[in-house]
């Protein structure tokens, strides 16, 4: 824990954080460098965000890394983000096995192609038991999809409309078992989610910092956890009376 994240029995530390990685293709225009590049450089924060959380102790941490709507891009992008997913598994796979990540990943994996599809699936399979930190990779995810395809489900097995409630989408929903985000961060300024987790974050506090996402390091993530620590959830109710004492 480091001395400067405030940590007291009000204000934890959240327990699951989703990051909007935005931002990688202005880090690299600002540069000169080609938006891949951007990316690279992005994917090389993602490992110093992963140890910051395992030291805050974070339980979970879900990553926006390629939207349903990202497909439109250019072919030379989309092919170069999921050559980086490739990349990423087989280089970093061990050592996260090794420091108790375990991976899981939300979105559709039908539109990846089929070795890129065996490889996430092996990493989630071999990380299944890891408990220290979880990392979700929201890969071809859409908030939206995501529920249209929890009701093909839920209709599928012929639930009736009185049976349906909120904890039973949440059940639907490819997040099932995961505790809904305290904290959702967005790098780079944009003011918008994104269609990213638009039910779990119905009540999460939103961050937003000019910071591009590959300058995102672990003192960013620190003034972020800080900055959540001091806000008021209230969930619709009225403010607590401080204590007498
Ligand atoms: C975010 O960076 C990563 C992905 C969407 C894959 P961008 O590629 O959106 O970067 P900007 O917003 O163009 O700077
Ligand atoms: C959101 O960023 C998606 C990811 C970070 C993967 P975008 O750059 O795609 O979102 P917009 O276009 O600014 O809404
Ligand atoms: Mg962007």
């Amino acid at each position: 824990m480091s001395p400067s994240t405030r940590k007291t029995k009000e204000h934890p530390v959240p327990q699951h954080i989703a990051v909007i990685m935005d931002g990688n293709g202005r880090w690299a225009k600002k540069r000169g460098l080609p938006r891949l590049a951007g990316h690279q450089a992005g994917t090389e924060n993602l490992r110093r965000i992963i140890r910051a959380c395992v030291e805050l102790g974070v339980r979970y941490l879900t990553i926006y890394a390629f939207s349903t709507e990202n497909w439109g891009r250019p072919r030379e992008e989309v092919d170069g983000l999921l050559k980086i997913l490739e990349s990423v598994i087989e280089r970093e796979l061990n050592e996260l096995h090794k420091e108790g990540v375990q991976l899981r990943h939300i979105g559709r994996l039908e539109r990846l192609p089929e070795n890129l599809r065996r490889k996430v699936t092996d990493a989630i399979e071999l990380t299944r038991n890891n408990d220290r930190l979880t990392v979700i990779v929201a890969f071809n995810y859409g908030g939206k999809d995501e529920i249209v395809h929890a009701v093909e489900q839920i209709i599928r097995v012929g639930t009736k409309p009185e049976d349906i409630t909120e904890d039973l989408i949440s059940q639907h929903l490819f997040t099932v078992g995961i505790p809904d985000p305290e904290l959702v961060i967005r790098t780079s300024g944009e003011m918008r989610l994104s269609n990213f987790l638009v039910w779990q974050a119905a009540y999460s506090e939103l961050y937003i910092t000019p910071v591009l996402w590959p300058d995102f390091g672990r003192e960013e993530l620190i003034k972020a956890v800080n900055a959540y620590q001091l806000r008021n959830r209230r969930f619709g109710l009225l403010e607590e009376e401080p204590p007498k004492d």
